[in-house]
C-alpha cells in the first residue's frame, strides 16, 4: 500500500518509502542499517520508538539512530547480545508542518553466529518399506538453516 498524506498546502506531504518492510534478520556479527520507511517533504523529522511506545536511546556501540533517520544496530558478540534491543518490535514516525505518519511496526532481528551440528538418526524398517531420515537440527538455528544435499559415504546422494 502506498500512501500520501497531503495537506492543504501542495507542497509538503508525509508518505511511507517502504511499506513492505515488515521484518529484518541479520547476522549479529555484521549488524544492520535500517532505513526509516516514513519520510516526507518539506524535511522530516524522523523518530524511532519500540512497539510499546517508548522512544529508543542511543546505546553506544550497540544502537545508534543517524541524524538521516537510519537505525543502526552495531555487530555484536554474543555476550553483549540484549533481547530488548537484537530482537524487538520498532517503528519509526515521520513528522514536519503537514503532520505525523507512522510506519508499520518492524521486527529487527540478529540471529547470533554460533557454531552447530546437524545429525540424523538410525532408522530401521523393514523390507520393501519406506525409510524416511530426517535432519534434525538445533532449533535455536532452524528456522535459518537450509538443507543442501545428502551425502553417503561422502558422495552426494541425487534425487
Ligand atoms: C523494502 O524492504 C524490503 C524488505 O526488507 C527490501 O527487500 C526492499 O529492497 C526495500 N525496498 C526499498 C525500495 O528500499
Ligand atoms: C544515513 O546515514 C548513515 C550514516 O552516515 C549511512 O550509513 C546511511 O547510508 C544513511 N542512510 C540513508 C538512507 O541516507
Amino acid at each position: 500500500s502506498l500512501s500520501a498524506v497531503f495537506s492543504e498546502d501542495l507542497h509538503s506531504s508525509l508518505y511511507f518509502v517502504n511499506a513492505s518492510l515488515q521484518e529484518v534478520v541479520f547476522a549479529s556479527t555484521t549488524g544492520t542499517l535500517v532505513p526509516c520507511p516514513a519520510a516526507g517533504i518539506p524535511p522530516v523529522t524522523l523518530r524511532w520508538y519500540l512497539a510499546t511506545g517508548e522512544e529508543i536511546y542511543d546505546v553506544p556501540g550497540i544502537r545508534h539512530v543517524h541524524p538521516n533517520g537510519t537505525l543502526q544496530i552495531f555487530p555484536c558478540p554474543p555476550s553483549s547480545f540484549s533481547t530488548l534491543i537484537h530482537d524487538n518490535t520498532y517503528y519509526c514516525t515521520a513528522e514536519n508542518p503537514s503532520g505525523k505518519i507512522r510506519s508499520q511496526d518492524v521486527h529487527i532481528k540478529a540471529v547470533l553466529r554460533e557454531p552447530y551440528t546437524v545429525r540424523v538418526e538410525d532408522q530401521k524398517t523393514m523390507r520393501g518399506n519406506v525409510a524416511v531420515f530426517k535432519c534434525i537440527i538445533p532449533s535455536s538455528v532452524e528456522a535459518y538453516i537450509t538443507v543442501i544435499s545428502w551425502e553417503k559415504d561422502t558422495v552426494s546422494l541425487v534425487s
